[in-house]
């Protein structure tokens, strides 16, 4: 099952960008379907490495992108992404600690807050980069 789905709503127009936006999308779709029949932790946990990794490049090349074309927003963009890498690495510690699986809580939370930051913050940058006539990124 899709926890979320990618649709044309979701695109940027910026090639690179959108690119990595969809591969965070089938990571925590398939993230979700694994946790949703049950999969066993020690699975989970490559997968949660693999979203963590990605997610954590995607989001500094971001912030380098408009860095490099001085977008005014960066510090509060910066912040909400130091939320999702904080999230990201709570749910490292426990897969290292042992402690609890996933709960819906957080998966939920997580495509919640990815949905919501592309349409918006990512948008608004990319408003940004367009204006600039950036188009390659
Ligand atoms: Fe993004
Ligand atoms: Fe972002």
């Amino acid at each position: 099952m899709e926890l979320i789905r990618w649709d044309e709503e979701l695109e940027l127009h910026l090639p690179a960008m959108d690119a990595q936006h969809r591969h965070l999308v089938e990571l925590l779709n398939e993230l979700y379907d694994e946790w949703a029949t049950g999969t066993r932790r020690e699975h989970l946990q490559p997968l949660v490495e693999r979203l963590t990794e990605c997610m954590r490049d995607h989001l500094s090349q971001e912030e380098e992108l408009m860095r490099t074309y001085g977008y005014p927003g960066l510090e509060a963009h910066q912040q909400q992404h130091a939320f999702l890498n904080e999230e990201l690495a709570r749910w490292m510690q426990d897969f290292h600690a042992g402690r609890s699986l996933l709960s819906g809580q957080s998966v939920r939370l997580l495509k919640d807050w990815l949905g919501e930051h592309i349409n918006v913050a990512d948008r608004e940058m990319a408003d940004y980069l367009h204006r600039m006539d950036v188009r390659h990124e």
